[in-house]
């Protein structure tokens, strides 16, 4: 399957899980879900069911991993090839301490001939998924003009055709990995350049996009894609509501009403099998982001979701007083 990256949730640690990308796809049937990153050694020697477990309905669904052995790596793309996964992606933009001690993220951005093999690796494990590559601009006192096309040309030229840029650079020492995602400067034009100067690659933008619109516009200009992450996690009906549209696909708009309601049996399921409420819920808080009624729906949600026992009828009753907030702030 040719996967269509127009428009993807991007990975997001601790927030993307099977729950949020469940979310998520009912309200976007096309867009492309990133699961959370899992490294390499951890598929091999962890929990490989749990960590890999998704709900068919998620297709498409890429698996993000990280790590620097190819063997590694390619081991478990084939693991998350067996899972089912569409794509494999590996995490070359990720800043955080713990993952450059494993040597691996964003500092991966100084060796393009390890990320080669490694993806080389992965490329002859795939039984089907396609190998990607997420990255920054670059890394510490590196000038990513020089950095990303070097980057770019030594990894596709071991045949990976698709990037996600996070058009920032990380700095390795000294910012968080939050500070990461918002101090240094975005550099949009470098990924136009890139797609310019490799119009066979696809080239697909991340960092800093904070409506729908301004994705679109970054397709409109030439990019091949918009990967979006944390406006998408915290106000998904934003960015998801209309994106069928961009695939060519004329899917109905839903409210956040139906989409709360298409998660019961969903949500029910889960309880059924010894889940709690708030596992899910807390991907919902966001539903009416921007809307009459936003903070009593979260702070509801926020109140109830976690007592024991708690159950659907918490959405219900957060949903109650948040309609008829809405109602009310109409009929005024
Ligand atoms: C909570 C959180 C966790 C993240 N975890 C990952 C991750 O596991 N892998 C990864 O490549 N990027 C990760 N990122 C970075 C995002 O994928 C994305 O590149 C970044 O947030 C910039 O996009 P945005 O401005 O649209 O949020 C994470 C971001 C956030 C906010």
């Amino acid at each position: 399957m040719s996967i269509n990256r127009v428009l993807s949730v991007a990975p997001m640690m601790d927030w993307t899980d099977r729950h949020c990308r469940y979310l998520h796809r009912l309200i976007s049937s096309q867009t492309l879900l990133y699961t959370e990153m899992v490294t390499a050694p951890a598929l091999i020697h962890g929990d490989a069911d749990r960590l890999l477990a998704f709900n068919v309905a998620e297709h498409p669904v890429a698996l993000q991993i990280g790590g620097s052995d190819p063997d590694q790596l390619a081991t478990a793309t084939r693991m998350g090839c067996d899972a089912g996964y569409d794509e494999v992606n590996i995490n070359i933009g990720c800043p955080s301490d713990r993952v450059q001690s494993g040597r691996f993220g964003a500092c991966l951005m100084q060796e393009p001939e390890l990320v080669a093999d490694c993806v080389s690796a992965m490329m002859d494990a795939s039984t089907g998924a396609e190998i990607t590559v997420k990255c920054r601009i670059g890394v510490d006192d590196q000038d990513p003009h020089q950095v990303l096309p070097k980057f770019i040309e030594t990894v596709s030229a071991r045949g990976i055709k698709s990037f996600a840029v996070h058009a920032r650079k990380a700095w390795l020492q000294g910012l968080s990995p939050k500070q990461n995602r918002d101090v240094p400067p975005l550099d949009y034009d470098l990924v136009h350049q890139i797609k310019r100067d490799r119009p066979d690659l696809e080239i697909v933008i991340n960092g800093g996009l904070q409506t729908f619109d301004a994705a679109r516009k970054e397709i409109d200009a030439g990019l091949d894609g918009a990967m979006i992450g944390r406006v998408a996690y915290h106000n998904p009906m934003e960015i998801l509501a209309h994106a069928d549209a961009l695939f060519g696909v004329d899917s109905p708009v839903k409210t956040p009403e139906q989409v709360i309601r298409g998660m019961f049996p969903y949500i029910q399921n889960h309880l059924d099998h010894g889940g709690r409420v708030n596992q899910i819920t807390r991907h919902m808080l966001g539903l009416f982001a921007g809307q009459v009624g936003a903070r009593i729906w979260k702070r509801t949600l926020s109140d109830q979701a976690h007592v024991a026992g708690a159950g659907v009828e918490v959405l219900e009753t957060a949903l109650n007083a948040t309609l008829e907030l809405q109602r009310r702030a109409l009929a005024d």
